[in-house]
């Protein structure tokens, strides 16, 4: 397993559009697994593969209940299918540095995707769960969570992000 980098906003990897997963090998399973590695490590609670820039259509998701067992699901070329209601709260994100923002999410979801043998998957997740696979599945479409707040917060955020690089450099 290994640990890779995670890409930041504004590189523009981040804008592409990740491709559909078609060969459900060992080298898929390793990504999986070197995904899951760097989410953890962050720390973080979902990532995308091409936040490390590879444009393939798999997220890794943790859904550990408890701090000693660390749990966490791939999805492959997953799709948002339904969605329902309305919540807002606050996220963030581990190619965003140094913010969090309000972000309007559907409550409950229905999503299919494929797993790492490229069986089938369909279910339903709300709350927490389903706000983090939507946070995941917008970045396969090159969307990041600043897309969904509004001009001025992005902007500011811009100026903001603009001195921390300067200050780095
Ligand atoms: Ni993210």
């Amino acid at each position: 397993m290994a640990i890779r980098e995670i890409l930041t906003f504004p590189d523009p990897v981040l804008r592409k559009t990740a491709k559909e997963v078609a060969t459900f090998d060992e080298a898929l399973k390793q990504l999986s697994r070197d995904m899951a590695e760097t989410m953890y490590h962050a720390p973080g609670i979902g990532l995308a593969a091409n936040q490390i820039g590879v444009l393939l259509q798999m997220v890794v998701v943790d859904i550990s209940t408890s701090e000693e067992e660390k749990k966490f699901i791939s999805l492959i070329n997953p799709v948002i299918s339904e969605g329902q209601g309305c919540v807002t709260d606050e996220e963030g994100c581990l190619s965003v540095i140094d913010y969090t923002s309000t972000v309007e999410r559907f409550k409950k979801i229905k999503v299919t995707a494929l797993d790492l043998d490229g069986n089938p998957l369909e279910f339903e997740a709300e709350d927490r769960f389903a706000r983090i696979i939507q946070h995941e599945v917008d970045h396969l479409h090159g969307k990041l969570f600043i897309d969904r707040i509004s001009p001025l917060k992005r902007s500011l955020y811009k100026k903001k992000l603009k001195k921390i690089l300067q200050s780095a450099s």
